[in-house]
């Protein structure tokens, strides 16, 4: 099985997201005996914003590129392989400021490209990452949930939105919610992500 492991957590080892994420692979490789991990840190290596020439490049097609332009895009190449080569991609996603953090977002903007994620049809825009299961795990200081409060969650539809336009359109969505709340609460709160991955590990091992 071929696992992405994606983190963007800032936080080091006090991120309960990168704790997640970790969780879940090694539940995996318990319950598998061939199991191939690639982590993506996009904290340890920050993703470029897009320039107009990176974007440029990303529109010419591949015999025209130039030296110079191919060396724009060899971080996205590389980062598009890697989710092609992935079965299984699993995405620690913080909350900052409402939705993801800006190491993620500039990753998805590297790897949502035309012609190699997604390309234009008659019918539409079509994603061409297909036939992948995604796990998002999500943590966040307050709870949106439920209540009022879950209008204010841009994170977890933006997400299901922009990876189903590349074609990962079989998402599941792990939450860690009240990370700001009291140590019970906490401690609640990750027991109970922690029991929702151990359920999907033992069905992806099926
Ligand atoms: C810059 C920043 C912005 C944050 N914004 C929010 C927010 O909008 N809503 C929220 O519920 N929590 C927010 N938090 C709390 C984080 O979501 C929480 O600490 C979570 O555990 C982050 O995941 P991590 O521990 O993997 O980094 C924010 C934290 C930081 C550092």
């Amino acid at each position: 099985m071929n696992i992405l492991k994606i983190n963007s957590s800032p936080m080091g080892d006090n991120s309960t997201t990168r704790r997640l994420t970790a969780d879940f692979v090694a539940q995996i490789a318990q319950k598998n005996s061939s199991v191939d991990v690639v982590e993506r840190d996009l904290a340890a290596q920050q993703v470029p914003l897009l320039s107009a020439e990176t974007i440029g490049a990303f529109y010419t097609p591949p015999q025209s590129l130039a030296a110079d332009q191919q060396a724009l895009i060899a971080l996205s190449n590389e980062m598009v392989d890697e989710l092609e080569t992935a079965q299984v991609i699993v995405i620690g996603a913080p909350m900052h400021n409402f939705s993801i953090n800006g190491q993620l977002k500039t990753y998805i903007d590297q790897i949502a490209r035309v012609g190699r994620t997604f390309q234009y049809t008659e019918n539409g825009p079509q994603g061409l990452l297909t036939g992948k299961q995604v796990f998002v795990l999500v943590a966040s200081g307050g709870d949106y949930t439920s209540g009022p409060y879950s209008k204010m969650d841009h994170l977890t539809g933006y997400l299901k939105t922009v990876l189903g336009f590349v074609g990962l359109s079989q998402v599941t969505f792990v939450q860690c919610p009240n990370m700001a709340g009291s140590e019970e609460a906490k401690a609640s709160s990750v027991a109970s992500a922690t029991a929702q991955i151990a359920e999907l590990t033992a069905k992806l091992s099926e």
